[in-house]
């Protein structure tokens, strides 16, 4: 089934590591010759849903374009990551309906460590007042109830999350090791 498409659904807080998480998952699929993409939501509100803002509407709508996409390259054999925050359940759930093969993983991580690695300085601004009704401070986030996997990034390793992540994959029947396992990354590169 190696070869099938699939949508891995990050949803978490801001600063969580799903786009860390999903660069380093791409540069290892992409190594061993899959085609993946990413939708991260910051660059996605560049283009694809630009001009929306962070109301509930927006966000769904926001996250139900983004589940559109992920549909069209899943099906179509891509490995496609959403890395959005996604905070509503329900909108989670519609993903989940529309996509198919879809693998949700929470990436769960306190708000105060967020806010301590305040990657992009957004945390600062809210303190300032300068943000409204940002995610887990002053706007909702729904924690998922059932999703496939649940990677810990203020307790695990960055590589720990990706082992576990790549073991779920393999569990499904999306992936087998030979699809991400260092070694055949050194072999793929020697017959390259
Ligand atoms: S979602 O709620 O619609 O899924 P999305 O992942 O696209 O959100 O965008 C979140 C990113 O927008 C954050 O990582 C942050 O960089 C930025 N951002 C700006 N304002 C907000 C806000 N009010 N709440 C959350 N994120 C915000």
């Amino acid at each position: 089934m190696a070869n099938v498409g699939f949508t891995i659904w990050f949803t978490g807080l801001s600063g969580s590591g799903k786009s860390t998480l999903s660069e380093i998952l791409e540069q290892r699929l992409q190594a061993h010759g899959h085609n993946v993409e990413i939708m991260d939501g910051d660059i996605v509100r560049t283009h694809l849903s630009k001009g929306l803002g962070f109301s509930r509407e927006d966000r769904d709508t926001n996250i139900k374009r983004i589940a559109f996409v992920c549909n069209l390259l899943s099906r179509n054999g891509v490995i496609c990551i959403s890395a959005a925050i996604a905070p509503y359940r329900e909108a989670r759930e519609w993903a989940r309906e529309h996509i198919g093969n879809f693998v949700e993983i929470y990436v769960k991580c306190p708000i105060d460590v967020c806010r301590a690695r305040d990657v992009k300085g957004l945390y600062k601004l809210v303190d300032e007042g300068k943000i409204k009704n940002f995610t887990g401070v002053d706007d909702p986030y729904e924690e998922p109830e059932h999703p496939e996997l649940v990677v810990e990034t203020d307790k695990e390793t960055i590589e720990e999350s990706i082992s576990r992540i790549f073991a779920k994959l393999e569990e499904l029947g999306y992936l087998t090791s030979a699809d991400y396992s260092a070694t055949t990354t050194a072999a793929v590169a020697d017959h390259a």
